[in-house]
């Protein structure tokens, strides 16, 4: 698997705020870590991308970030923005972020509600980017969360490292720890109770060198269509096994794959190992709340059990209509046009199964789907489009690149 996107954007900033030269092997190849690269060079950070992959970055150490000339652009990338109006908060600087039209209309007011608490400015277009942070000498807060995200906690997190005093975070549910473990890897301390993580300001963070986990969530596509073909079967090497990331496994386990995993070390204090799924049946599973934030990004691809002879219902996911696409709206869209059933529901949807496919064709026909730019629409898109009797058209599916640049080369790799 390509490295984890999510570890591979918080290694850079940390790097970048630690003292020293850090390497990271297998860092991210997408184009959302390459946002976070790019940005992060405007601040005055040295970064060198090897032509292994490889990516070193020279640490200003924390608060050594020198204003930019010009807005930094974030892209695509909801982590890297939001990570990083965390990280120059603290910075006496000011500092323009802008985006592609997907990020600009995604909520930010999430992250600049408790970094003003802490003491910055922030001027956004109503809670959008295009925003400028201008950042000022922070004070610690205890900041709970109203809904849970481990980019809002992370940015809060950044910022405490920067302010007076402890920073906590208490979220309504635990949401991926990578920042935790990272930030408790590159030297600094972190303290978690329950819900609540927190960080002293004025810390020395030093420099790592590290090899990034296979990103779980691209492995998601592989199990889960080893999971509906009968038949087959995948397993994935060196990938990331985090236990706030892996919900899918359950889930693949109560559609009626069989599913055999093995940590085989943990680098980083991140836990990776082997994965094996071998499609056995197609059953019945219904997602709620609970579940959603330990597989969140893995939604799309668990929809496309449905598209295989299963049922996948899911609750509780509002958050999926402020994701890179309104992904409740586009993923019904994508999946009835390549003549899937599926319905929405205002907090999630209902794909395949007797309840909303009464008298439809055992298999469906194919046709052709709107990726809406979405990478991990683009993605499921094709797993579900692997279940039709006729080839299927996936328009906007070079967006892949922003997490899974090989993601077709693969597909075609296992399917011949
Ligand atoms: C991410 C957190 C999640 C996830 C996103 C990556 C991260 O977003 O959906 O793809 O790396 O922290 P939210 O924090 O908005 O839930």
């Amino acid at each position: 698997m390509p490295g984890d996107k999510s570890i591979s954007h918080r290694y850079a900033i940390l790097a970048a705020l630690a003292e020293g030269r850090s390497t990271f092997e297998d860092f991210a190849p997408g184009a959302d870590c390459r946002s976070t690269l790019s940005c992060l060079g405007r601040l005055g950070v040295a970064v060198d991308v090897e032509a292994s992959g490889a990516v070193r970055i020279v640490g200003r150490a924390l608060g050594g970030f020198r204003e930019p000339a010009d807005a930094l652009d974030a892209g695509n990338s909801g982590t890297t923005l939001r990570l990083l109006m965390g990280s120059v908060a603290g910075h006496a600087l000011a500092c323009r972020f802008v985006g592609d039209a997907s990020l600009s209309r995604r909520p930010m007011r999430r992250v600049i509600e408790p970094l003003e608490q802490m003491g910055a400015r922030v001027e956004a277009t109503e809670g959008h980017a295009p925003l400028t942070v201008r950042g000022a000498r922070l004070h610690g807060v205890a900041y709970r969360q109203s809904v849970p995200s481990a980019q809002v906690k992370s940015a809060v997190l950044l910022a405490g490292l920067h302010a007076e005093g402890t920073t906590s975070v208490t979220e309504p549910a635990a949401t991926r720890d990578h920042t935790e473990r990272a930030l408790a890897t590159f030297g600094g301390m972190v303290t978690m109770s329950g819900l609540t993580v927190s960080v002293a300001g004025g810390q020395h963070l030093g420099a790592q060198t590290l090899a990034v986990p296979g990103d779980f969530s691209s492995a998601a596509f592989w199990l889960v269509a080893a999971a509906a073909l009968p038949d087959s079967s995948v397993e994935i090497e060196n990938v990331g096994l985090n236990p706030t990331r892996t919900g899918l496994l359950d889930v693949l386990g109560r559609f009626g794959a069989r599913v055999y995993v093995e940590v085989t070390a943990t680098v980083g204090g991140e836990p990776r190992g082997i994965v094996r799924v071998e499609h056995d049946q197609s059953g019945a599973v219904t997602i709620a709340s609970d579940e959603v934030p330990g597989l969140i990004d893995e939604l799309p691809a668990i929809a496309a059990l449905g598209a295989h002879g299963g049922e996948v219902t899911v609750t509780g996911a509002a958050e999926l209509r402020v994701k890179e696409s309104d992904r409740i709206a586009a993923l019904v869209a994508g999946f009835r046009a390549l003549g899937i059933a599926a319905e929405e529901r205002a907090d999630g949807f209902i794909v395949g199964g007797a309840r909303v496919g009464a008298g439809r064709s055992p298999r469906p026909s194919g046709g052709r789907a709107d990726a809406r730019g979405d990478h991990r629409m683009a993605m499921a898109f094709a797993i579900a489009a692997l279940a039709a009797r006729q080839p299927s058209t996936i328009d906007g599916a070079d967006a892949v690149v922003i997490s899974y640049p090989g993601f077709f080369d693969t597909l075609n790799r296992l399917t011949t």
